[in-house]
């Protein structure tokens, strides 16, 4: 369990997390090869012998009987791939562009002015970087029944990009992930405050009026959680010497939620928040080896890294205030209650809220694990049956994990079935060469996580990917969201793609993770709990001569590549989203994949359509529908982040998009049916 050399950790940029795991276990890729080369006796090509991981499920070709009313799930024509700076939508549907970043929704309601704003008026505001969304029925009873004309909108904001938040940006050259430049080494506090409550989550409570647009309704449901909220920290982690601080002597609370990504939704009407890519939000300023194996395995900074600050460098706040200085977890003190050592301890947690309760305090649920969340997916809430719920974590070579309470859900208990959520066994997945797949418990005490390796149940949680790596878990091509299918509970998973792999990975005869794929799996005896799975491969992403769907390589109204966000809606559509990053869209061989999009499958036809395609420089991430199925809202993320420093400076934007102020903004897609019908259909 030693630190890691600094040279070995790869920053594959853009805030995701840098390739940590330096462990020897099988990498997925070298399982599917391995599949691949076993099965090479059925010959004719790759198409053929890749055919071979798709599983029977859902080849059967049925072709009606999904849908309410007996036809095809998917009635819509295919959009074309689109490198405009718009947002496409099959012919019959039409958009309303929605909560943008920025808009006033509480305290104040200070109007959007991002060259004037404060930090304080941004912790009125909606966030910045739409990502993972629920939309909450207004009665606030059940999360997938009730009012389809007004509720909550609850949704998280993955990050910022400073160089559209500060007048101080204006004229210097700054590309999406740079802050103005330090002003005798430091940055302006309320810079730093308002990049701060640019992150977290938001609660708005929004309503449909007469004329079918969607509008917020000022009042006390709305809400905003940041990267400075207090939060609870509870399960096995709570009051252990890792999460102890200079704010928290006791190891109960910390401050804040940061780089949200997806989310996730409990049976009791909870919303969870995931923590992402938080690790490089702080700096320990001693060398790469002297991070401690909490930091290290996560990729914390350290004065190795360059530059040797945090991501946006809040540790260099001018005021030097504690609600700053805690991202500097460099150890000062003569104890851990006397400096902030162990505040990146916490993060990387899921984070359980109350929506309909805006007083409520979010908490941290560390007997989850402590990783990179994507999000978390649960199975439905089966009276008298243990909580099931499913978390990736996404960079390169990580895992996915399952978590299976100790006690029983009971309807009937409301919200204390978030306790639930604090005892239960976490398993990671090892997928077997036969397709066979097992769930390995991570409990202390239980070889291999013996004492010789970890104190105790808090110590293998804080070092989750440690305790993975120790039980010989199968590295994944960055887990992201998750899905079930509400006909089967069969699990479905995004694998993004693997952009970082090492030379090892290169020798992999498969390329196909240049643009990702979707696993899936069923539970042994179709039980959530059970520790044994059995998987396939759904899609292999990617361009239309090297991708597959069912044996079949995708057409040009199928092709895409890096599927990110997914979402079953409750008749059994299958809602992709795609995340080609920054650094690659629009150019090479990305380019035939013109702007990030949505597409929708039917895993039981194989039916797959491109839907919608975003604007320039965004990811298309978060679905959700009213229970009626006939609003659907979409966030788009990031437009105009592939504006180039030299451009910023020269106020020359590749993206504008929604044109609604001087900068690109992140913001909601509501989008309807002109004939007021079920989305998809
Ligand atoms: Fe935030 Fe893994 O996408
Ligand atoms: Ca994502
Ligand atoms: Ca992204
Ligand atoms: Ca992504």
């Amino acid at each position: 369990m030693s630190n890691l050399p600094s040279n070995l950790i790869i920053d594959n940029g853009d805030g995701d997390e840098p390739m940590s795991n330096l462990s020897h276990n099988r990498h997925f890729a070298d399982v599917l090869n391995a599949n691949l080369s076993r099965r090479s006796a059925l010959k004719g090509g790759l198409g053929a012998s890749i055919t071979a991981l798709f599983g029977g499920v859902g080849l059967a070709g049925c072709a009606t009987a999904v849908g309410s009313a007996g036809g095809p799930l998917i009635g819509f024509d295919a959009v074309p791939v689109s490198s405009a700076d718009t947002v496409v939508v099959p012919r019959g549907y039409k958009v309303q562009t929605f909560v943008p970043w920025g808009t006033p929704i509480s305290g104040n309601m200070p109007a959007f002015d991002p060259m004037n704003n404060t930090g304080a008026d941004q912790a009125n505001q909606l966030g910045s970087h739409h990502d993972g969304m629920h939309f909450f029925p207004i009665e606030g009873k059940d999360p997938y029944s009730g009012s389809s004309t007004e509720g909550l909108l609850v949704m998280n904001h993955e990050y910022v990009e400073p160089r559209y938040m500060h007048a101080s940006a204006v004229g210097q050259k700054l590309d999406r992930g740079a802050v103005p430049a330090l002003v005798n080494g430091k940055r302006p506090a309320d810079e730093c405050r308002k990049e701060i409550n640019g992150h977290g989550v938001s609660v708005v409570h929004i309503k449909k009026s007469g004329n079918g647009q969607w509008d917020v309704v000022p009042g006390k449901l709305n809400r905003r959680i940041t990267g400075a909220t207090p939060m609870d920290i509870s399960g096995p982690v709570r009051g252990t010497d890792f999460v102890k601080t200079k704010h928290s002597p006791d190891g109960t609370r910390t401050r804040g939620t940061l780089n949200n990504c997806a989310h996730g939704v409990t049976p009791w009407n909870t919303y969870m928040m995931s923590e992402e890519n938080w690790a490089g939000y702080f700096i320990n300023k001693v060398g790469a080896n002297g991070r401690t194996r909490e930091q290290s395995r996560y990729g914390v900074r350290s004065n190795d890294s360059k530059p040797a600050t945090s991501r946006y460098g809040w540790e260099l706040a001018d005021s030097g205030a504690d609600e700053f200085a805690r991202f500097d977890v460099t150890a000062k003190g003569a104890n851990p209650a006397q400096d902030y050592r162990n505040e990146a301890n916490g993060f990387g947690w899921m984070v359980e809220v109350d929506p309909f309760n805006p007083n409520s305090t979010p908490v941290k649920r560390t007997a989850l694990g402590r990783f990179a969340h994507e999000g978390v997916v649960f199975q439905p809430g089966v009276e008298g049956q243990p909580v099931v719920c499913y978390s990736g974590d996404d960079a390169t070579n990580e895992y996915i994990y399952k978590f299976v309470s100790k006690g029983v859900y009971r309807k009937a208990a409301g919200l204390a079935n978030g306790a639930l959520l604090d005892e239960g066994t976490l398993y990671v997945a090892k997928f077997n060469d036969d397709g066979s797949g097992e769930w390995l418990p991570l409990v202390f005490g239980q070889a291999p996580l013996t004492p010789f390796r970890f104190q105790n149940q808090a110590d293998v949680l804080v070092n989750t990917r440690l305790a993975a790596d120790t039980v010989g878990a199968t590295k994944m091509d960055r887990p992201e969201w998750g899905a079930i299918d509400p006909k089967n509970g069969q699990v479905y998973f995004t694998l993004t793609n693997n952009s970082g792999r090492t030379a090892t990975d290169k020798a992999n005869p498969r390329e196909k993770s240049r643009w990702g794929h979707i696993i899936r799996w069923t539970e042994a005896g179709n039980s959530p709990a059970a520790t044994q799975f059995n998987w396939n491969i759904f899609l292999l992403a990617g361009p239309e001569n090297d991708s597959l769907l069912a044996g079949k390589p995708l057409n040009k109204d199928q092709m895409h590549n890096s599927p990110d966000g997914l979402w079953f809606d409750p008749q059994g559509r299958l809602w992709i989203q795609t995340d080609i990053s920054e650094g690659s869209m629009n150019k090479g061989d990305y380019a035939q994949f013109g702007n990030n999009q949505m597409l929708c499958a039917d895993p039981r036809t194989n039916e797959l359509k491109r839907f919608l395609v975003g604007p320039v420089g965004q990811e298309i991430t978060g679905v959700i529908t009213t229970p009626d199925g006939k609003t659907m809202f979409v966030n788009v993320q990031h437009p105009g982040a592939t504006t180039s420093a030299d451009d910023f400076a020269a106020g020359k934007l590749t993206g504008t998009w929604p044109n609604q102020g001087r900068y690109a903004r992140s913001a909601t897609l509501v989008i309807t049916k002109e004939d007021g019908g079920v989305i998809g259909t």
